[in-house]
């Protein structure tokens, strides 16, 4: 495949849209050019209506501005809730017939027309007793890539790539860890996306629909507060047990295990698959990783090593860009990865 030229790499959140730009990203060390993010007008990620589309073209001329970037060369990341990323064992398929096995496959599994989905698959692997290839087969509504396409165009960006967040984490997970089996949890405001990395390769990722901002809306409900007060106490007391008389914690605890549950039932679905034992380590990452107490409250819930992200590892910072960078480190993971990708 083609070398990537140095780009931006640009993360559409549905709280904030975060750009990251690194230059030399085939060395080993890469640099931070530049960084930025803006909030997100509600409502409009993932929108088919040309306005929303407007919107976030205006959002991305901000962030330039604001900013003072100047590369107008791009790498995009679909939201993790709107793509299909699943795992398949192929027993007695053969290399000459991997395609159409795959295809035949993601159909039983994808809900719409495969005339209308854009789908790639990588190879991962073989599972020598059972004779079977393994492949990751992403997939993503055509319409869907068309938004993202549509709003590169609005915004006058030159658009070199689009992937998914999931794959795009696990890049940065991969080059500030040097860990090749982890599990990825993004603390998102809307969603929790959830993906294992096993040996390097991809080969989970489930979008959690219980996001940070179901914590606060717990909060308001709880208490009777408005919301930036609400907001306020999740990200002072969090899962903290010994502040006011643990209030905050027992209204957060219920939320953050329904996540888990769904993350214990995504790991078993891998073991199930792949016949590998659980991964002990985990990452978190995004901006609600940064609730207080979150890393001991999962790292006992799950019996896991568990780290926050810490994506600037291995890039080179500049003095003037610290203390953005540093504040909120694990919020930039997905822009961090969409701008190493180097190929
Ligand atoms: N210091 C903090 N402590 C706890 N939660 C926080 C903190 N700062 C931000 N958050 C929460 O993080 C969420 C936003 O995270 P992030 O910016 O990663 O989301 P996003 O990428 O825009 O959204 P998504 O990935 O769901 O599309 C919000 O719910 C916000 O309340
Ligand atoms: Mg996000």
């Amino acid at each position: 495949m083609a070398k990537l030229p140095d780009h931006v790499g640009i993360d559409f959140g549905t709280h904030s849209v975060k750009a990251v730009e690194l230059s030399g990203i085939s060395t080993n060390k890469p640099t931070l050019v530049n960084l930025g993010s803006q909030v997100t007008p509600k409502g409009v990620i993932n929108s088919e209506d040309i306005a929303d589309q407007k919107k976030l073209a205006d959002v991305l001329k901000r962030l330039y501005d604001a900013s003072a970037i100047k590369n107008r060369q791009v790498v995009m990341a679909l939201p993790e809730f709107s793509v299909f990323t699943r795992f398949f064992e192929l027993p007695g398929v053969k290399k000459e017939e991997l395609k159409e096995a795959v295809y035949y496959e993601a159909k039983q599994y994808i809900p719409l027309p495969l005339n209308e989905v854009q789908l790639d698959y990588v190879p991962i692997g073989f599972n020598t007793e059972k004779n079977a290839p393994r492949v990751l087969v992403v997939a993503a509504a055509k319409k869907v890539v068309n938004i993202y396409v549509n709003i590169a165009a609005q915004a006058g960006l030159d658009l070199l790539s689009i992937e998914t967040e999931s794959v795009a984490m696990g890049r940065a997970m991969y080059k500030s860890t040097g860990k090749n089996t982890l599990v990825m949890l993004d603390f998102g405001a809307n969603s929790t996306d959830m993906s294992i990395i096993s040996e390097g390769y991809l080969v989970f990722s489930q979008s959690i629909a219980i996001g940070s901002d179901s914590l606060t809306q717990a909060v308001v409900n709880k208490f009777n507060l408005d919301t930036q007060r609400a907001e306020e106490f999740k990200r002072n007391y969090g899962l903290v047990d010994n502040v006011l008389e643990g209030k905050i914690l027992s209204v957060l605890t219920p939320i953050i295990e329904s996540i888990l549950v769904e993350v214990r039932r995504g790991v078993e679905f891998f073991k199930s698959r792949t016949l590998s034992i659980a991964p002990t380590d985990y990452v978190l990452s995004g901006d609600g990783a940064l609730l207080p107490g979150l890393k001991e409250y999962v790292a006992k819930s799950l019996n896991a090593n568990v780290m926050i992200a810490m994506p600037w590892n291995n890039i080179i910072i500049d003095k003037r860009f610290e203390d953005i960078a540093m504040k909120g480190a694990p919020s930039y993971s997905v822009a961090i990865g969409l701008a190493l990708k180097d190929e």
